[in-house]
């Protein structure tokens, strides 16, 4: 099973390019590869659609290949950063053949405030669902992200670690539903 994970934030320190890292390593039956080319992606115009430019075409053939994603997000100014979402807008066309089209996807979130980024995941899991990714029903809130981890990358948050463990059984459930729902047809 391969997952595309997707950090919402550019930044070297991220945390939550520490929390996909974390969830590569928690996966066990899944393969989870975090995108690295987000920031290489143009401003949605849709003048653009009939000749893509390249990281636009890299980014969908990478959707359409992935089993499934798996989205952290910063919260900026109370909701998702502008990178991830213009990056959803890219793979929500062309309309009615796009690569997040029944896509199995979650949402976590950190950010170093108190609330762990929940209005973000929660304005990211409304777009992904109108794109037509089907989202699975979890959160995972990692507040005050700054103490959250140690000095090799690592959550030190038991709780932490079991909900992010949760956030991919579920997310690896779907996919697998899917995968049978597939190969039946
Ligand atoms: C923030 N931050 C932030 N935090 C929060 O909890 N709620 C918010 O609305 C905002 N707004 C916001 C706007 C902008 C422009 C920036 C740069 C930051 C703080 C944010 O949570 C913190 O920088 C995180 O560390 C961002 O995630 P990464 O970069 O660590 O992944």
């Amino acid at each position: 099973m391969k997952v595309l994970a997707f950090a919402g934030s550019l930044r070297r320190g991220s945390y939550n390019r520490l929390l996909l890292e974390e969830a590569a390593r928690l996966a066990d039956g899944a393969e989870i590869e975090v995108y690295d080319r987000l920031g290489e992606i143009p401003p949605y115009n849709e003048d653009l659609e009939a000749d893509p430019p390249e990281p636009v075409l890299d980014l969908r053939r990478r959707i359409a290949e992935a089993d499934g994603l798996l989205f952290a997000t910063p919260e900026y100014n109370g909701s998702v950063s502008g990178v991830l979402k213009n990056a959803v807008d890219w793979a929500s066309r062309p309309k009615g053949e796009a690569v997040l089209l029944n896509k199995p996807a979650a949402v976590i979130g950190a950010s170093q405030g108190a609330f762990g980024a929940v209005w973000a995941q929660a304005d990211l899991r409304k777009s992904l669902g109108i794109a037509g990714a089907r989202v699975v029903e979890a959160e995972l809130a990692v507040s005050h992200a700054h103490q959250r981890f140690d000095g090799e990358g690592r959550l030190t948050d038991d709780e932490l670690r079991d909900g992010l463990t949760e956030v991919i059984r579920l997310l690896t459930a779907e996919i697998a539903q899917r995968l049978s729902t597939a190969s039946v047809r």
